[in-house]
């Protein structure tokens, strides 16, 4: 772990995931694979994000085992324990209390405006926030049922906001997908700032140039997500390499032939995102040396170039998987961490918003 004056120099980055199954390619490239190159010049924090992930059904032995596939992929991704903070989100108290104190500031329009709750809304059935009468009972398996829009869904980029601003972070890397989340943190940052005097740093996003929004392979014009029911659509960083050609050789291409990124090319932009991302190389070089190739050869060489890079990753992690009590533990030293810090913020917000000191019986 960073010494606590090194701390103190360095910008701190905040950033986090949610355990709701293996990481996807996006996660990776829009995501993870970044944060590794921070390391050295910031004081990173890294949360694995379990209160998030009970927003939608859940099963509660699947979700423990997500939480240690998690932090043993964080880790075979390149986040060094010995220069990072790793934790789960509810191992730190305080995550919970700020989000509702930035509830009470926050306009339940501007939740409902939100695209990613709107999504989450349309995915599951509904037109709007109507809800059935059924109670959120578990099924015999211990999945709970989505019987009706829950009201985490609604108030998750509250929490969000919560997380990011408990520790004063100064940059949140994230993909394209969570720039509208980030910004209602920022919103919020400066509401409370402005409602309660001066409290928290309004924390920038990072959104890298290449990668930041990688599309599903079956349907190029949809993110490509954890939770996607079709199984070529998504490529998950532990995929074996006879997956990853297979997923790869059905990814869904465009009409014609030309290896082109047009507005109309979704799924052949969608493979050029992802080689760019890979090899370092910009759109239209790439276009350039496909010229005149067919869509076959962009889709083995793109396959090469995916099992190259994950091989280490996926080795990695087979290894630490393994060795629980050692996963625990950079938990255990993360939480401890990120708890310090949050104690001081959550004090510094009690007293502002005018909460009475807690008296120590002695
Ligand atoms: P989550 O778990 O969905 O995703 C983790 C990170 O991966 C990025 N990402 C993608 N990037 C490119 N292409 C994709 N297809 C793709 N899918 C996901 C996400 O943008 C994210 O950076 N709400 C967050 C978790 C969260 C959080 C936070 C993030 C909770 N609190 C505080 C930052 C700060 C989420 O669901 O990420």
């Amino acid at each position: 772990m960073p010494a606590n004056d090194e701390q103190n120099t360095k910008p701190v980055i905040l950033t986090c995931a949610q355990p709701t199954g293996k990481l996807t390619l996006g996660n990776y490239l829009g995501a993870v694979r970044n944060w590794s190159e921070m390391l050295e010049q910031n004081d990173c924090y890294f949360g694995i994000v379990d209160l998030h992930a009970i927003t939608t059904p859940s099963h509660p032995a699947t979700l423990r085992q997500n939480v240690y596939d998690c932090v043993a992929q964080y880790i075979a991704c390149g986040l060094d324990p010995k220069k990072c903070h790793q934790f789960v989100q509810s191992h730190v108290i305080g995550h919970t209390e700020l989000a509702w104190i930035l509830t009470c500031i926050t306009p339940i329009g501007e939740l409902q405006r939100m695209t990613q709750f709107k999504d989450k809304v349309a995915k599951l059935g509904f037109k709007s926030t109507e809800s059935t009468d059924e109670d959120l009972k578990f099924t015999h398996d211990g999945a709970r049922p989505q019987a009706s829009i829950n009201a985490g869904l609604l108030c998750y980029p509250v929490l969000m906001a919560a997380d990011i601003l408990l520790y004063n972070a100064d940059l949140v890397p994230v993909g394209e997908d969570q720039r509208q989340h980030l910004e209602l943190c920022r919103d919020l940052a400066q509401r409370f700032n402005h409602q309660y005097s001066e409290t928290f740093s309004i924390p920038k996003g990072f959104v890298p140039k290449t990668g930041a929004k990688i599309m599903s392979l079956a349907d190029p014009r949809r993110k490509m997500s954890k939770s996607d029911k079709n199984e070529r659509a998504t490529l998950y960083i532990l995929d074996e390499p006879n997956q990853i050609k297979k997923k790869i050789s059905a990814a869904v291409t465009d009409s014609g032939s030309e290896i082109k990124a047009g507005p109309d090319k979704h799924g052949i932009a969608n493979l050029l995102s992802i080689h760019s991302s890979l090899s370092g190389q910009s759109t239209d070089e790439l276009e350039e040396y496909f010229q005149g190739k067919g869509y076959g050869v962009l889709k083995s060489e793109l396959t090469e170039l995916i099992s190259e890079n994950l091989h280490p990753v996926r080795d990695k992690y087979k290894e630490l998987i393994k060795e629980k009590a050692y996963l625990k533990n950079v938990l255990a030293q993360g939480a401890s961490t990120a708890q310090k810090r949050a104690n001081k913020i959550l004090s510094k917000v009690y007293r502002k918003v005018g909460f009475p000191d807690r008296e120590r019986i002695t």
